[in-house]
């Protein structure tokens, strides 16, 4: 049985990336969630480079981001819940030059 197949009964909840809603199967990381929102880079660095997750365990702090209004969030280490608010911290000429 494929992956597709399990997944597609699975409960799922809604969150909502930087404004738009994702539906995502419950168990789910909000890193996760933000990729599967098309978003790549979650936050910039001092320097206004564009950043995302690399360890995806807790360890490097590059996917941090806005969860329900608390910054600095590390994505990798949350599970999506029902109506989560997720708000990357890319800044508008960041997001242009990662886009094109
Ligand atoms: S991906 Fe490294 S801390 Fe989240």
């Amino acid at each position: 049985m494929s992956n597709d197949i399990q997944m597609s009964g699975a409960p799922r909840v809604e969150v909502r990336v930087n404004g738009r809603a994702v539906s995502v199967p419950v168990g789910t990381v909000a890193a996760a969630a933000i990729a599967m929102a098309g978003v790549t880079a979650f936050r910039s660095s001092v320097r206004g480079q564009p950043r995302g997750p690399i360890c995806g365990m807790g360890i490097c702090m590059e996917c941090r981001a806005t969860v329900n209004g608390q910054p600095l969030r590390r994505t990798c280490l949350m599970v999506c819940e029902q109506g989560m608010e997720i708000n990357t911290e890319v800044t508008a000429s960041i997001a242009s030059a990662v886009a094109a």
